[in-house]
């Protein structure tokens, strides 16, 4: 391949003063205010076949992987790094200083060293032929399509998901520059990019950042061609081994180019504080940072404007902040600060006793006159307090976490971030009474901290799974002692004006809760890095193994235990088990050692079941391990939804349950998991997600999700049965039945014959019949409340599936070709009961203004293909997933046929987005 570019640099140095000195006298005449161009569309993608055949620009070696354990506990200790004898050849030295605007201390910046890595290499020239690249639109998941990875020994095991996501791929696109930008300075804005990532633009390496959830900014300025093509190139390398969960790979978020003046607000430049905040009244202050690139020293005014925000749009302006002016030299930062008081502040709270509201700040930087710059802050105004003896206060409201863990990836969609089922998803936590979210283990996409603002859940953003010892061979460790400070700085810096965040982490279970003051001190030094970020909220780092009196939890603001609460292998079943953790209750001892720090549970449960599937027997235990015979079956690799099954190291929802009532000081929990996610499908390897939530993976509530919502919405009517009533071969056999309602008292009736009328007893969440004996016809459940009628339901034993009923969360989406309709498929008798072991097959078709993405059904055995336009239903469900097309309007209809049910439609439409 001809290399068209040769780098002349002396030429270019002069040029680029001239252009420089130029620049900055317009930058004071003309009025400017940032572009925040996406440049999603538009992208050539190439993977490399296998790393062996990748080019040789590499960031770093790593470790060679010599022994794999895929199925690996997930409460395994973490181990000690490896040394690996550093190359030469690595680019890192080039990548590290793009870490240096998070470094605080400047003699522990890095230096670029000299030379321009990879100038000639053909795929980052402007005339390479890509054009038998494949087109791509960002956000992008280059493995969600699969193949999925079946059997033994596969490349990629259970625990990533069994999907490709490893390997080595380029993405190139031209970036729009035109010759009247040359006044600008143009950045590169990545919200993620899995992972690994070095870009060069021109030929150039400008720079990287290699963990693959946080965003980054990289300044193009320096290398664009003001007159000609502007060549970007990204290379990312995802390991294999790299995660104990499904990464995703490539430019799995939204990309953006932004064009500023020379004088502008600083990257993240913006904070937002609220201080003596009652409905009265709140101070606001505003810190604003502003760069001066201009090369000269330069005066400027700054202004803020405070509206309201309304569904969305700006609505009143509330007030106006001192104008400020402010004199920063050439090349520096100036700091402006601000204050202003709001008189009757509508504060932001969590639904459903709050609501969450938001306000604007709109900074407006001028320079003679003129305007440079105007910057948008939304933020919240709420008042925080942490009470050691009952959670956490907000707006002076005992709020209890009714908390989730979630993972980054959207099920069947990956982990290329789409708004409207990231908020699909939130919709239904919300409906099972979630009112908090833990982002497990890593800094979600920005869009998704929007969600959670708007939508009024409390958050925790956790930064890192692992520090020095690695969990998995390719894990963040690797990289650890040269990113750490960075990666911790960028997520305060990216996430601290979002009134959702409340809690910042440091850490989830950490190999370093077993070293000791070793390990205390890595969590100090990081815990000092928040801090010095973000001094308005505590820190917490999430311990399944320190115990109170090591010296881990001190360097805390908050204590979050991971198990621990409820006891960690109590059950006998586990005494002959000797290398494992067994703990007793901790709350008692962590709330008698830091009586005045809070505790939560950051981890809870880790239950486990699949949506549908009832084993037998039946445990009598109120929490039991799974084994085969006992709630496991190896064979179809099912777990039992009687909802009374854990991990080993877990427990059932009712125990937690009660442990948190006979701990009325915890703050509340954060389950494992709201969602099922891809990978870690403990306990069956070969599967491709997990069993671990509350709903599936294509969204559906397990039986669970009852169970949660009963406890999390006393005050919503509701009573819930299970298991179906479709048992031909149990005819005359014991069947349990077991009910979870709001009420505290329910008669069950077994084809109008009552069987009981039980009434909750003392840290009990659940009420069963475990003698029922099996006749099919109808099972009725009459919930009581105080003694009188609350509510009721009926399960039928039900005919065979004789047709397909279509459910859309959304019969309206926007025409922008991202949003999505999820519509659910029940397979029905002939009355229109679901039925519910139904797994015939699906074809779907889609006719109109839109394509069908994705199908699923939450079965965590199923291995075909994402994409596929047939589906087998799992237990009487179905999903697919239909996107618009952008800028086409009208009617979509998506039709469903099964051999020998009656096929059906479903219409949706695709409206004009309003601008
Ligand atoms: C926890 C861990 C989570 C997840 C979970 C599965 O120990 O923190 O990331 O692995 O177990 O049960």
């Amino acid at each position: 391949m001809k290399n068209r570019y040769k780098p002349n640099r002396k030429p270019l140095v002069l040029l680029f003063l001239i252009g420089f000195l130029f620049m900055s006298c317009k930058d004071s005449t003309e009025s400017f205010n940032r572009e925040r161009i996406s440049i999603n569309e538009g992208w050539k993608f190439m993977k490399y076949d296998s790393p062996e055949i990748a080019d040789s620009l590499f960031y770093d070696l790593r470790p060679e992987v010599l022994t794999v354990n895929d199925s690996k506990a997930a409460d395994t200790p973490a181990t000690e790094a490896e040394k690996l004898q550093a190359s030469k050849k690595a680019l890192k030295p080039y990548i590290l200083p793009t870490a240096n605007a998070f470094i605080k201390d400047p003699s522990k910046h890095h230096t670029r060293p000299e030379g321009h890595p990879g100038t000639d290499f053909p795929l980052l020239q402007s005339n390479f032929d890509d054009n038998g690249w494949e087109n791509v639109t960002l956000p992008h998941d280059w493995a969600i399509a699969g193949p999925f990875q079946e059997g033994p020994n596969t490349e990629v095991g259970g625990g990533m998901g069994r999907l490709p996501s490893n390997g080595i791929a380029w993405y190139r696109r031209q970036i729009d520059i035109y010759k009247t930008d040359k006044d600008k300075i143009i950045y590169l804005d990545i919200d993620g990019a899995m992972s690994y990532a070095m870009v060069w633009l021109n030929g150039h390496l400008v720079g990287g950042w290699p963990y693959g959830y946080n965003s980054f900014r990289l300044d193009l300025t320096p290398h664009i061609n003001f007159e000609g093509i502007n060549q970007l190139a990204i290379r990312l390398d995802n390991p294999n081994h790299s995660a104990r969960w499904y990464p995703g790979g490539g430019l799995y978020r939204n990309v953006w180019l932004t064009k500023t003046s020379k004088v502008h607000v600083a990257h993240w430049g913006t904070t937002v504080t609220t201080s003596k905040v009652s409905k009265a009244s709140a101070r606001i202050g505003l810190k604003v940072q502003v760069e001066n690139r201009s090369g000269f020293d330069t005066e400027i005014e700054t202004i803020t404007k405070i509206y309201t925000i309304n569904h969305g749009t700006v609505g009143k302006q509330m007030a106006v902040m001192e104008k400020v002016t402010t004199k920063i030299q050439a090349g520096n930062t100036a700091t402006i600060n601000t204050t202003t008081t709001l008189e009757n502040p509508k504060l932001w709270g969590p639904l459903p006793t709050q609501t969450p509201h938001l306000y604007r700040a709109i900074t407006h930087i001028s320079h003679n006159g003129v305007d440079i710059d105007t910057y948008t802050t939304d933020f919240g105004i709420r008042d925080i307090k942490f009470d050691p003896n009952q959670g956490i206060m907000v707006n002076n409201e005992l709020i209890k976490l009714q908390g989730v863990n979630e993972h980054h990836d959207l099920g069947a969609l990956g982990a290329a971030f789409n708004v409207s089922a990231a908020a699909r998803k939130l919709r239904i936590l919300k409906d099972m009474g979630v009112n908090a979210i833990r982002m497990a283990h890593n800094p979600p996409a920005p869009e998704l901290l929007e969600l959670t603002d708007k939508m009024g859940f409390l958050v925790i953003d956790e930064v890192f799974d692992s520090w020095k010892r690695k969990k998995t061979p390719h894990d963040f460790h690797l990289i650890f002692p040269d990113w750490y400070e960075a990666d911790a700085r960028a997520m305060v810096r990216r996430d601290k004006n979002h009134p959702s965040i409340v809690i910042w982490s440091y850490g989830n279970e950490v190999g370093e809760q077993y070293t000791d003051v070793e390990g205390a001190t890595i969590g100090k030094t990081l815990s000092a890095i928040i801090k010095d970020e973000d001094p308005t909220r505590p820190t917490t780092s999430a311990m399944n193994w320190a115990k109170s009196d090591m010296p881990f939890a001190s360097a805390m603001h908050v204590i979050s235990l991971n198990y621990q609460g409820e006891g960690i292998r109590q059950d006998p079943i586990f005494d002959t088990v000797t290398d494992r953790i067994k703990t007793k209750p901790q709350y008692g001892p962590f709330h008698e050692k830091f009586p005045n720090k809070v505790i939560l549970s950051s981890e809870t449960a880790s239950a486990a079941s699949s949506r549908g599937v009832y084993l037998f027997p039946v445990s009598d235990m109120t929490s039991s391990p799974i084994r085969d015979g006992m709630g496991g079956d190896s064979n179809i690799k099912q777990v039992s939804a009687y909802e009374l099954y854990a991990v080993d190291f877990g427990s059932s929802a009712d125990k937690v349950f009660a442990s948190l009532d006979k701990h009325p000081y915890s703050a509340g929990e954060f389950v494992w998991t709201g969602f099922d996610y891809l990978g870690e499908p403990t306990p069956y390897y070969e599967s491709r997600n997990s069993y671990n939530g509350i709903i599936d993976l294509a969204g559906f509530p397990k039986d669970r999700y009852y169970l949660y919502q009963s406890r999390w919405r006393p005050d919503l009517p509701m009573v819930h049965i299970l298991p179906h009533w479709n048992w031909p071969d149990r005819i005359g056999k014991t069947t349990p039945v077991h009910v979870f309602t709001s009420g505290d008292e329910v008669e069950l009736f077994l084809n109008g014959i009552s069987l009981g009328r039980k009434k909750k007893e003392a840290f009990t969440y659940r009420l069963r019949w475990d003698d029922v004996i099996y006749q099919p016809g109808e099972l009725k459940a009459v919930a009581y409340k105080k003694g009188s009628f609350w509510s009721q339901t009926t399960v039928k034993t039900t005919g065979e599936p004789a047709q397909i009923a279509a459910l859309a969360d959304r019969n309206e989406i926007y025409a922008d070709g991202k949003d999505l309709s999820f519509i659910t498929i029940q397979l029905t008798d002939t009355d229109g009961l679901i039925v519910p072991t139904a797994d015939n097959t699906i074809v779907f078709e889609v006719e109109g203004p839109g394509e069908i993405i994705a199908t699923d059904n939450g079965d965590p055995t199923d291995m075909t293909e994402f994409p596929s336009t047939q589906r087998k239903a799992f237990n009487g469900l179905a999903l697919v997933v239909v996107r618009s097309i952008a800028g086409k309007t009208g009617k979509i209809t998506v039709t469903m046929e099964s051999d020998g049910l009656k096929a059906s439609q479903i219409e949706l439409t695709a409206i004009q987005k309003k601008p």
